[in-house]
């Protein structure tokens, strides 16, 4: 079965080819970072208009590469959500103008199952398992009991952990995505420099909340001069306690729910030393985790497909009128 998976919920355009859910015929993922590197984040009016100026031409690209026509497609498989609205909405429109032309079923998907789902396009796991899909937008922990099932177990109250990292990026004027250029300087500085909180770890829920710690940066950069003597270390440091936080109440959501295998997804997963914190934590729990390759952990519309490809399968599809929605709640 040849899926067509699109993903717009952000500031990557792309749309990918997947057969039988694994097998990637073609994956285009073309990256807006340079349209907002300038603001230091994400400006949702120019992530959509760049959406609607690029789909078509990168849905062309997408079957040309897997050597297929628009007739060969058999599903069409799109984000509906979460994600900025706009940007959504220019995915979700072009997938269900394309089904109507092609007369083929749409699955609209839900984007962050989508990340817990994305490790099926390397490897096939059992369920049940617990993910934690954390990027600029998301920092979530779900229960995955089954293909097409999930529970929301915690999530953060304000900021993702991605975007706190984006933040005191920007505020240092060091580069963006901050994610990436933190690790640079991290990989160069002790973590245990300055001894920033771990906020709500010892809370018996799973929820995060980052927006305090983010403010601890601050007023630390307002009392420590920053300089190139002690930069890798003070981002090491923030960098390890944002990484302390995420593997403590993900491996305390896994005890919680007896299941002992992990799934870390998102764009900060691609992150060499969460990567090893996970893996030391999880083994001295005896807790097995994996992780995708960097290019699934980012936005692709492989695991769109992905995901997509179990929902047709069970014969569930979506209506040609399915709405778009903002917020993971609204699932
Ligand atoms: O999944 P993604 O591409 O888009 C969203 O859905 O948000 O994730 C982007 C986020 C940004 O916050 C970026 O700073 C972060 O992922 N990121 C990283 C790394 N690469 C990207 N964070 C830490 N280390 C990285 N290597
Ligand atoms: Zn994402």
């Amino acid at each position: 079965m040849m899926i067509l998976g699109i993903d717009t919920s952000c500031d990557d355009t792309s749309v990918a080819v997947v057969e039988d859910g694994n097998r990637i015929c073609s994956s285009i993922v073309s990256s807006q970072v340079d349209l907002h590197k300038a603001f230091g984040g994400v400006v949702p009016e120019i992530a959509s208009r760049k959406h609607a100026e690029l789909i078509d031409g990168i849905y062309r690209e997408a079957l040309n590469e897997a050597g297929i026509a628009g007739g060969d497609i058999d599903c069409i498989c799109v984000t509906a959500g979460p994600g900025l609205i706009g940007s959504v909405l220019v995915g979700l429109s072009f997938a269900k103008g394309l089904a109507f032309a092609l007369e083929k079923p749409l699955v609209g998907v839900n984007h962050i199952e989508a990340h817990a789902m994305s490790i099926f396009l390397e490897q096939k796991i059992s369920f049940p398992y617990i993910a934690l899909v954390v990027s600029g937008g998301h920092t979530i922990i779900l229960l995955m009991e089954e293909p097409c099932s999930f529970k929301i177990l915690g999530s953060t109250r304000d900021d993702a952990a991605g975007e706190a990292l984006d933040k005191i990026a920007k505020l240092l004027a060091i580069g963006y995505p901050g994610g990436n250029v933190i690790e640079e300087y991290a990989q160069k500085g002790r973590g245990n420099y300055v001894s920033f909180p771990r906020p709500m770890s010892d809370e018996p829920h799973y929820d995060f909340s980052f927006s305090g710690l983010k403010t601890s940066f601050i007023s630390y950069v307002k009392k420590h001069e920053v300089s190139d003597e002690n930069i890798n270390d003070i981002l090491a440091s923030f960098q390890e306690a944002v990484f302390d936080v995420l593997s403590m109440k993900t491996i305390k959501a896994a005890m919680g729910c007896k299941i002992g295998r992990i799934v870390v997804g998102g764009g900060v997963a691609s992150n060499g030393r969460l990567r090893e914190v996970f893996l030391e934590k999880g083994a001295r729990h005896g807790l097995e985790v994996i992780f995708s390759s960097p290019r699934f952990c980012t936005d692709n519309g492989a695991m769109i497909a992905a995901t997509g490809y179990y929902y047709v399968q069970k014969g569930i599809t979506s209506p040609l009128n399915i709405r778009a929605f903002s917020r993971m709640t609204l699932h």
